[in-house]
């Protein structure tokens, strides 16, 4: 299963990639508003990292970058996609999961740029998402969990329609809140995770490694005395 990091922020990207080696970053406009800087400078600074790191394409290291939410256009939400897809060749364009969204991105795909329809919140919108051909799809779980929801049965009812069908889309498990959730997506079989480097540094602390340190290290220094 492959860790995408949820964030705009270049130190969290770097340090994610050397612990975690990240296989791909997601943003949306709250992070790009947490980044503290504009857009278009964000966007690229990313890119110009994935370059230094030599990355070619989306293929090597997919970068999804959210459309103006504003529109309300396929058309619209097209032309800003392709001006987007143009700065670098490792963004992929996340579209909304809605009518207007759907339409957009089919005819991306069509067009040869590759998309990730997000704010998925259901198995009957993530269906005709890969019906249509986007290389991602985000179902939001953390979200759905906080309102009630329990999350697992609905992820793996995605990965099996999908597996049933033989689609595509890569499944992007998405605001996901802790090792439990990013557990649960890997045993449905989900292709990816992605969640803020927090939670990923949470999922991979256990109090007793620390501890077993410490006894070890007590039990080291007693013998080489
Ligand atoms: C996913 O692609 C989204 O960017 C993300 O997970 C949004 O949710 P959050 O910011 O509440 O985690």
């Amino acid at each position: 299963m492959k860790y995408f990091l949820d964030s705009a922020k270049i130190e969290e990207i770097k340090l994610a990639y050397d612990t975690f080696k990240i296989d791909g970053i997601t943003t949306n406009p709250k992070h790009i508003e947490a980044s503290g800087k504009p857009f278009l400078v964000v966007i690229q600074e990313i890119a110009g990292w994935a370059k230094e790191k030599g990355f070619k394409n989306w293929e090597d290291f997919p970068v999804s970058v959210e459309i103006n939410p504003h529109l309300d256009h396929a058309d619209d939400m097209i032309e800003e996609a392709l001006k987007i897809a143009k700065i670098a060749p490792y963004f992929v364009i996340k579209i909304p999961c809605n009518l207007q969204g759907l339409t957009a991105a089919r005819k991306l795909e069509d067009m040869g740029i590759r998309t990730n329809v997000t704010l998925v919140f259901s198995p009957s919108q993530a269906l005709p998402v890969a019906k249509n051909g986007s290389l991602f799809v985000s179902p939001f779980v953390g979200w759905k969990e906080n309102s009630g929801d329990s999350c697992e049965q609905y992820i793996k009812d995605i990965v099996d329609i999908y597996r049933n069908y033989d689609y595509k889309t890569q499944i992007i498990v998405a605001a996901l809140r802790n090792g439990n959730q990013i557990v649960q997506a890997a045993k449905a079989g989900a292709d990816i995770v992605t969640c803020g480097l927090q939670v990923y540094l949470d999922s991979f602390e256990h109090p007793f490694t620390n501890h077993g340190l410490g006894i070890f290290t007590q039990a080291w220094d007693r013998t080489s005395k």
